[in-house]
């Protein structure tokens, strides 16, 4: 199947039939596990010419090898997303997304149901980096808008909100944020971009924790 073969197929197909090129003479499934701190390069010009983002070579493990790339790839294959990085934790993920987006000043608006430690993040952010979190009925649809500051930056939704299940009304809460020019932010864990495709629905960054699979 080619990439875009892949791309426009069932979530299922996509599942079990994904861009992956298993190496020459070896067509298995699995894919090879590479450990690696240090990369080796022809020369220092061919070292400094390499940018650790761009994922079409390799610069130091942590930042990448073939096993972490392949499962970014995957990931994003599922959930159809442009790119995906990958993080230790699903805490690390939330944690990036928010440091990524936000600053002092800034406000976010995360569902009273949410993972807690995102609650708790939110709430260590406000306490010292001046960055104000405030936290919603997960049941609020497009009454979000009610809710959106002249700071606000990022929504965060969780579908379905952790412990007690609630399912939001996500394309509300986007439709909203994005009259505004806010992002929002899915904890995609529940489903694992196989029971919602979320980018579908107007959501514009996922992160889901894999320590669950
Ligand atoms: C919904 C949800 N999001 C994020 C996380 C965090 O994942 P991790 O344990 O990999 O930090 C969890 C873990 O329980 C979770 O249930």
């Amino acid at each position: 199947m080619t990439k875009k073969e892949a791309q426009i197929s069932g979530v299922a197909t996509r599942a079990i039939h994904s861009a992956y090129t298993a190496p020459d003479g070896f067509g298995a499934f699995p894919v090879a596990i590479h450990h690696a701190s240090t990369v080796l390069f022809d020369s220092v010009a061919a070292m400094r010419s390499r940018s650790w983002q761009d994922k079409s070579s390799y610069t130091y493990g942590l930042h990448g090898t073939p096993t972490s790339f392949t499962l970014e790839a995957r990931l994003a294959e599922i959930e159809q997303g442009n790119h995906c990085l990958l993080v230790p934790s699903g805490l690390a993920a939330i944690t990036l997304i928010d440091l990524a987006l936000l600053k002092s000043g800034d406000d976010v608006l995360i569902p009273d149901n949410v993972y807690n430690p995102n609650r708790d993040l939110a709430n260590w952010l406000s306490q010292n980096y001046g960055i104000s979190a405030r936290f919603y009925d997960p049941l609020i649809g497009a009454g979000i808008a009610e809710l959106i500051q002249e700071n606000t930056r990022l929504i965060w939704t969780e579908a379905p909100g952790s412990v007690s299940m609630e399912v939001p009304d996500i394309p509300a809460i986007c439709a909203a944020a994005h009259a505004r020019g806010v992002l929002v932010a899915l904890d995609n864990t529940w489903s694992a971009g196989i029971a919602f495709p979320a980018f579908a629905h107007g959501v514009d960054i996922i992160m889901q924790a894999l320590t669950k699979y």
